[in-house]
């Protein structure tokens, strides 16, 4: 995150802190822009943080993450035990670089990489499924450019081809590593990358095409089997070769439990390259992800670093250097805790809560369910009747109750469609999926007593009275209640927020 100097939203003047309960133990306020002066007790210091996090949301109620909230004490020991070990210094832990190999076997396995018994399998340990996807794309774009070297032709317009509804990580690639992002406009009805479309606007200069196994919208998986069949036959045709990414962010840790027939991953031809994060439906706290390849040829040898100054020759294939160790020891203890088993049985429970959540929802007879039976277990959900309010003012509302869910408009050409969203974790009961349906009725039934698009019709009567009206500021000569203007300047702040291609579900 950028410091809040790129952000538009509204910074506070007060450039001091104040604790009420740090007052015990230091008398002056600290500055909140410049290093303090002096130094104060731990006590005091861990106070005044403590005080001022009381004001984050609570994460267990975060409805709008995929990312795990919720771990066993047994391995917030073992995170807590290994904070302070970095996870690049191979040659000092060398148990916790075993550790990251045998899970990138064991992904690589689950996702049915062609590996004989003993051999290892090619993937990396990453931040999360957004650097795993800068290292596949990488990859892709290295593996196209030796190609084209090779044959004599032009090497400098690279694509890749992806839904609309790629989660903006994909456009990060695509700008921070000059590759044209050609995507497939979604339209009503159709949330997801349609494959006909898709392997149309592939062309001699693509290096990948990518697949969302779970689609951050709405959960639904893509059709990567079908994709497959229509880019080898015109692979066939034209003597391309262009490969398949599947961006499995939250998926790959569903379909190979609850779909384990579904054909998505390198079982089928053009697959070279998968990720996931561990994070998500891996069951760990924020910080790792998982890029696995098919096999060694898939991943440029040119592209793997080999540094010896720690101590041993260690090849690294990462955006960064130093990070912690302690989600890979987090991710193996997941994976020998639960085995196959266990991870289904969370998926299943998961699955479960999902149509809980979902039937409740759909018997409010006000909403259209926007996700599907099969993909990942979050209910995305949109009014049936916009007349009267919107998602936006669900979402606002929902949060007196203290959900957090999130309200968004769909990926180009659906942004007319706004929505809700729940992503249903392991930590998601069926108690609170109950309970969330009665809120969502109490919401419903607040804003069904209050006059109907209030802040509209104030806009609306703004834009009339005032034409000329520019930028977010109301003009002096119209009398608002500043309560109004507030919310007027919010609406028009929110509806330009999502004119940008900026997805902030994630
Ligand atoms: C489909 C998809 N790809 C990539 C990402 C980015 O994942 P991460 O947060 O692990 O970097 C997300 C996040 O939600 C996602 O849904």
């Amino acid at each position: 995150m950028l410091s809040s100097a790129f952000s538009e939203e509204h910074h506070d003047s007060d450039s001091s802190l104040h604790s009420t309960f740090a007052s015990r133990y230091v008398q002056a306020s600290l500055p909140k822009f410049r290093m303090p002066d002096r130094e104060i007790s731990k006590e005091a210091a861990y106070q005044i943080i403590n005080d001022e996090l009381m004001l984050d949301g609570n994460p267990r109620l975060n409805l709008a993450s995929f990312v795990t909230t919720w771990m066993e004490p047994e391995v917030d020991k073992l995170i807590l035990q290994s904070l302070n070990k970095n996870y690049i210094d191979m040659d000092e832990y060398p148990v916790t670089t075993e550790l990251q190999d045998r899970c990138v076997n064991m992904i690589a396995r689950l996702f049915h990489a062609p590996l004989s018994d003993g051999e290892q399998a090619i993937g990396a340990g990453t931040v999360g499924s957004s650097e795993a996807i800068m290292l596949a794309g990488l990859a892709f774009k290295r593996k196209w450019q030796n190609k084209r070297k090779s044959e004599g032709k032009p090497y400098d317009k690279p694509n890749i081809v992806t839904g609309a509804n790629v989660q903006v990580c994909w456009e990060k690639f695509a700008r921070y590593f000059e590759v044209e992002l050609k995507d497939v406009k979604l339209r009503e009805g159709y949330y997801v990358l349609d494959p006909e479309k898709a392997v149309e606007l592939v062309d001699e200069n693509t290096i990948c095409v990518c697949a969302i196994l779970g689609s951050t919208y709405n959960g639904e998986f893509e059709d990567v089997k079908r994709l497959n069949e229509l880019l080898q036959e015109k692979n066939k045709e034209t003597g391309w070769d262009t490969p398949i990414h599947v961006d499995a962010a939250s998926g790959g840790f569903i379909a190979p439990f609850l779909y384990p027939d579904l054909e998505w991953d390198f079982r089928l031809s053009c697959v070279r390259s998968i990720n996931v994060s561990g994070h998500k439906y891996g069951l760990v706290y924020a910080g790792v992800g998982w890029v696995v390849w098919k096999s060694k040829s898939d991943l440029p040898e040119e592209l793997i670093f080999h540094v010896n100054y720690l101590g041993s020759d260690q090849p690294t294939f990462t955006l960064n250097f130093s990070k912690g160790a302690s989600q890979i020891i987090a991710q193996y203890y997941q994976f020998i805790r639960l085995g196959f088993e266990g991870y289904k049985s969370i998926m299943e429970n998961c699955r479960m809560n999902a149509k809980v959540l979902c039937d409740g929802i759909r018997d409010t007879g006000r909403f259209e369910i926007l996700s599907k039976d099969v993909g990942v277990p979050v209910v995305a959900f949109s009014l049936k009747d916009r007349t009267k309010h919107d998602e936006y003012e669900i979402a606002d509302n929902l949060r007196r109750y203290g959900w957090i869910v999130p309200a968004y408009t769909m990926a180009p050409d659906a942004e007319h469609i706004s929505l809700l969203r729940v992503v249903i974790r392991e930590d998601f009961s069926c108690t609170l999926a109950q309970r969330l349906v009665n809120d969502i009725r109490k919401v419903l039934e607040y804003l069904d007593a209050r006059p109907p698009k209030l802040v509209e019709a104030v806009t609306e009567a703004i834009t009339q009275a005032e034409p000329d009206m520019k930028g977010d500021v109301v003009p002096s000569s119209i009398k608002l209640s500043a309560v109004i203007r507030d919310v007027v300047l919010a609406k028009k702040l929110s509806k330009r927020m999502n004119s940008f291609k900026t997805n902030g579900v994630c």
